[in-house]
């Protein structure tokens, strides 16, 4: 199979396209490189394009003897998407756009790599099901919505050969420390301070990268047009009990966990109902615990990875988003 993985030289793209290297499979990336593409997360030799998904002749040009896109390209994170919501609807609605009409065309198979966000809040308990209504609270998980529902369109109107993942928050390897374990980790590994948002007991749904990729593989296998999957990895747990595991793993002072204002319209929890992907034979290998572990180690021994990200770009979004909050940051 030849696989157009857009968002290739991101985080979970990244580590989908060595999966599917190592299966055997002949890849393209096309990838934008904004900040949080990096090229060190891919291997040497991979064909690849730099490129936007919003701009049709990049994406016919990547998908030359395709027989699929995966779409990994998202702008990704809530707290940039609250700074500044702009390049989030580019990405995911025109992207996504342009990426449908290129498989109308040809008649190639989408997965559309989305999110549990798009379900919005479960503060009440219960898991989301792929039926249920989309309630998006933030920028970022709106953009991300407006993807799902053109895919969704798409294959009604045109028959086009799409279908939708939603996955739980992913963590691993290569993950660009905005977010908030390699944030928490590389944090601790430096003695900065743990800037916990609110009360640190908003619920995530933790899931390895390596079984979001594989939940992703089996979609683009064995998925139906139109239809949407949850891949979630059943493994929740309150953000502060994931501060003391990391603050523990790294050997870090608790002393440098801090309190600091809310994000604004921060969902509380997110749960995802997975039976139907698990009716196709997939379910999560990775206990958090262990995952979290091993990743830690990988921060730990990769250095070289992470630092020069944290310079630069990086440093300018750190103090516009943490500064102020950490100014009037109270002790947990
Ligand atoms: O649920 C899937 C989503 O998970 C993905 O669609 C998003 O792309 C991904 O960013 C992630 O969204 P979250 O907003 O849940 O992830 P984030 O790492 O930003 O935050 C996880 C939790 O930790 C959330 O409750 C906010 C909290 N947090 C985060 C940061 C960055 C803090 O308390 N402090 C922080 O500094």
């Amino acid at each position: 199979m030849r696989i157009l993985v857009s968002g290739g030289a991101g985080f979970i793209g990244s580590h989908f396209v060595k999966r599917r290297l190592r299966a055997g499979d002949d890849v393209v990336v096309l990838d934008k490189l904004t900040y949080s593409g990096n090229r060190a997360n891919l291997p040497d030799g991979v064909a690849f394009h730099q490129g936007d998904i919003a701009e049709p002749a990049d994406v016919s040009r990547a998908a030359q003897g395709c027989d699929a896109i995966v779409n990994f390209a998202a702008e990704t994170h809530v707290d940039r998407s609250i700074l500044s919501a702009e390049d989030f609807g580019r990405a995911e609605f025109r992207g996504t756009q342009v990426l449908l009409e290129q498989i109308r065309e040809t008649g190639m198979r989408l997965v559309q790599v989305s999110t549990d966000e798009v379900y919005g809040d479960l503060e009440g308990g219960g898991s989301s099901s792929e039926s249920d209504a989309l309630r998006p609270s933030s920028p970022y998980s709106a953009a991300k919505a407006s993807g799902d529902l053109l895919v969704v369109a798409y294959a009604r109107t045109f028959g086009v050969n799409a279908s939708i993942t939603r996955g739980s928050n992913t963590y691993g390897p290569n993950q660009y420390p905005e977010k908030f374990i390699p944030l928490f980790v590389t944090n601790a590994l430096d003695g900065e301070p743990l800037p916990l948002y609110g009360d640190g007991r908003q619920v995530r749904d933790w899931l390895h990268v390596e079984d979001h990729c594989a939940g992703i593989e089996l979609v683009l296998h064995e998925g139906a047009p139109g239809e949407v999957y949850n891949v979630g990895g059943g493994d929740e747990h309150e953000n502060i009990d994931v501060a003391e595991r990391i603050v523990e793993l790294t050997g870090a002072d608790r002393l440098l966990l801090r309190s600091v204002p809310d994000r604004p319209g921060h969902d509380r929890r997110y749960s995802l109902d997975t039976s139907k992907l698990r009716a196709l034979g997939w379910s999560p290998q990775q206990r958090f615990e262990d995952g979290l572990r091993a990743t830690v180690e990988w921060y730990r021994d990769r250095r070289s990875w992470w630092e020069p990200i944290k310079s630069g770009e990086y440093r300018t979004y750190y103090e516009r988003q943490y500064a102020e909050r950490l100014a009037n940051a109270t002790s947990v």
